[in-house]
């Protein structure tokens, strides 16, 4: 599969796939050939995740899997164990990628703070690569300031036809930062877009697989998810599909700046 920075460029989402009907759901997925498997502790996936994964019997290096580190375990000494505990759920040694998964709430927690300890958790093995999401360009440079440059494998955040969320994605390209797309298909809402719909038509493909099939074109993980079978591999099926130029400039048409993720809490969005 095609892979930026290092990340497969489709992989699978896990919110909402819980339980035994969500294990069933990431096991269809590595069974369609998904090998990159997208989870976060505040998901309650963690489970689910480790036990597909051993389920379908893929030896550690032939997937790769991200989780995410939520606020509550950014104090001093506590990432680094929150991280174990996602490891045992994920009955693994060490993640592919680790994510802060948002910034802290109203700054309570300091960057520096749980930025170091996310870098302590690569030093030690526990993470192959590190990143962020839901991190805005004023705080990606105070993370780089830290870090270091080139020390953010990704910053993943919302960005579907949409919103398509250009001048942070202008700046994480400059910036050597792989962007992964979260809701890259808008929760299925493509399909009522009339422009993504003539383009889907011209592939014989579904607007789900044309927005998936844009956002990698342009460079971006994309982690849809879903909870059905013919879904799971309807959007694995959009690695199949290139665009031409006029199609990229049809759906560069599409984007209207519409946000569906902004908690009150979270950060100014660029
Ligand atoms: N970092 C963050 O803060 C953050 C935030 C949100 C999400 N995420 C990650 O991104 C993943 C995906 O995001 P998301 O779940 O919000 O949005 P999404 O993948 O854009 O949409 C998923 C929804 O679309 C439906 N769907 C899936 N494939 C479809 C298709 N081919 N045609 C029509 N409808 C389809 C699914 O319903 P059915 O199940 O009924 O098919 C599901 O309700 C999450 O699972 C999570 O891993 C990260």
């Amino acid at each position: 599969m095609r892979s930026f920075g290092g990340i497969p460029a489709l992989g699978f989402g896990t919110y909402g796939r819980w339980k035994a009907d969500g294990e069933d759901a990431i096991l269809t997925a590595l069974e369609i050939g998904y090998r990159h498997i997208d989870t976060a502790q505040t998901y309650d996936t963690e489970g689910e995740c480790g036990r597909a994964i051993a389920a379908f019997g893929l030896s550690r290096g032939d997937v790769f899997v991200t989780t995410k580190i939520t606020p509550e375990n950014f104090g001093a000494g506590k990432l680094i164990p929150s991280l174990h505990r996602s490891l045992d759920n994920l009955q693994m040694d060490y993640v592919d990628l680790c994510l802060i998964h948002w910034p802290s709430p109203h700054g309570e927690t300091p960057l520096p703070v749980y930025l170091e300890q996310l870098a302590e958790a690569k030093t030690e093995g526990l993470a192959q690569r590190i990143g962020v999401s839901n991190f805005t360009i004023d705080l990606l440079k105070q993370a780089e300031a830290i870090l270091g440059k080139g020390a953010l494998a990704t910053n993943q955040v919302e960005l579907h036809p949409f919103l398509q969320n250009r001048k942070l994605a202008h700046y994480c390209k400059e910036a050597g930062i792989t962007i992964t797309a979260y809701r890259p298909i808008a929760e299925g809402r493509v399909a009522s877009d009339r422009a993504i719909q003539r383009v889907a038509e011209k592939h014989d493909a579904t607007a789900a697989q044309i927005a998936l099939a844009y956002l990698m074109q342009l460079g971006y993980v994309v982690i849809p998810t879903s909870g059905k079978a013919e879904r799971i591999a309807e959007n694995f099926g959009a690695l199949d599909i290139a665009l031409d130029a006029d199609d990229l400039a049809a759906m560069r048409s599409t984007d209207r700046n519409e946000r569906y993720i902004a908690p009150d809490w979270g950060p100014h969005w660029d």
